[in-house]
């Protein structure tokens, strides 16, 4: 058996993809392309929406968005998903309620730009992504920010230009999510799509929309960081989700705190929490904002093999205490471990989805083989991989050369 790892399209090919779309569907060629990644969590998971910090990096893996602006207001969108299932409709139509599926990531920015007090009208474009879907990878938020881009330029709105302006992106796809999208998140994964740099990890802080990079070099310490998209259904709309953000937010009322971010004394709270299930939940959330603090400060030191117990630790609380993993997810993290990865854990949502494997640079092949081969021995379906080199945030494509 060998295992191959999903490979991430360069800026050409993902140029040359989205532009033949546009030329199948539309004729001729589109004013520009702009691309956005998914991204991976490397700590700090389901506490972004408690007002916590979280540690995520964009993936190399990104989706790209061929657009012209039209001089009506009307919209035309075609997906690599469905590329015969042309979109079409007037801009006012794209509102909530008003839209379904992935016409809601790829059109809700202009509604929710629109609302900002944006001037956007109508146009064409054509999607298309290598970001893994359903994998608890962003590849929604990877749709809404590069649409987010694409419109930004096009409308001349100039708020990619600096990190306040992507800051403002990031909300308009925030609310995208929420309110055309229907699934109500808590901000990481369009943050870190819009807010990151290369060969950096970003540190969120949802206490003040505060965003710092922290210097990640994987390759000086021989390290990788290897996912596993365990290839388990994940959707972030069914309602466990949402469960999980309530109970936090009735936990936080009851204790008199804004958000769970303000707890400072864990047995206290607890103590004041009427059920063991809530208890449970706040252990999770205010111990991962702990591990968050410390991993930060290891990844700072550069002490990156000294991150493996905090992962390892994560996926635990995330396991029993906040039951977000499921079997795929529990078998991929064991059989990490079990073939020498440092520390391993779930990433994103949970529920199904992606885990990340911090592993030696030379053993990416063993620990995939020993993760497909601990999924065909249990009868789950096959695993995929990539890995995790801490790309740019979304920008225009080709990139200058003078960009990072
Ligand atoms: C999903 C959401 C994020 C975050 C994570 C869990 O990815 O979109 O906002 O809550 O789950 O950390």
């Amino acid at each position: 058996m060998s295992v191959t790892l999903i490979p991430a399209w360069s800026d050409e090919e993902g140029t040359q993809r989205a532009a033949a779309l546009w030329a199948a569907t539309f004729g001729g060629r589109p004013d520009g392309v702009w691309a956005a990644p998914g991204r991976v969590n490397i700590i700090g998971e389901h506490v972004d929406y408690n007002g916590g910090p979280c540690l995520p990096v964009a993936l190399p893996h990104r989706t790209f968005v061929a657009m012209t602006r039209r001089d009506d207001q009307q919209v035309r969108l075609v997906s690599d998903l469905a590329p015969h299932d042309v979109w079409s409709g007037a801009l006012a139509q794209i509102a909530p309620g008003g839209v379904r599926g992935w016409v809601a990531y790829a059109g809700g920015p202009a509604w929710a730009l629109a609302q900002a007090g944006h001037p956007v009208g109508g146009f064409d474009a054509a999607i298309v992504s290598c970001v893994p879907l359903g994998a608890g990878l962003s590849s929604s938020a990877a749709v809404e920010c590069a649409v987010a881009l694409a419109l930004d330029e096009t409308f001349g709105l100039g708020l990619g230009a600096d990190d306040a302006g992507r800051r403002a992106l990031a909300d308009a796809c925030i609310r995208t999510e929420a309110q055309v999208a229907g699934a109500n998140t808590g901000g990481m994964d369009q943050s870190v799509s819009l807010r990151a740099q290369a060969d950096h990890a970003l540190l969120l802080d949802f206490r003040d929309g505060s965003a710092q990079q922290v210097p990640l070099d994987l390759t000086t310490s021989g390290l990788e960081l290897l996912v596993i998209d365990t290839r388990a259904p994940h959707s972030l709309d069914d309602g466990q989700y949402a469960e999980r953000r309530a109970t936090c937010e009735q936990a936080a009322a009851l204790l008199g705190v804004g958000t769970l971010r303000e707890v400072t004394d864990l047995d206290a709270a607890l103590a004041q929490l009427p059920d063991a299930v809530m208890r449970r939940r706040v252990r999770h959330v205010v111990t991962e904002i702990a591990r968050v603090e410390v991993c930060t400060g290891l990844v700072r030191d550069g002490r990156l093999r000294d991150v493996g117990p905090l992962l390892d630790a994560s996926h635990a609380s995330l396991r029993t205490d906040y039951e977000v993993t499921c079997v795929e997810l529990d078998v991929a993290v064991e059989a990490a471990r079990s073939a020498g990865a440092l520390g391993a854990r779930m990433t994103g949502g949970g529920f199904g989805g992606s885990a990340i494997a911090l592993v030696e640079a030379g053993t990416v092949p063993a620990v995939s083989l020993a993760v497909q081969e601990a999924f065909a021995v249990r009868g789950l379906a096959e695993p995929a991989f990539l890995l995790a080199h801490a790309g740019p945030g979304g920008a225009r494509v080709p990139r200058r050369s003078d960009e990072s």
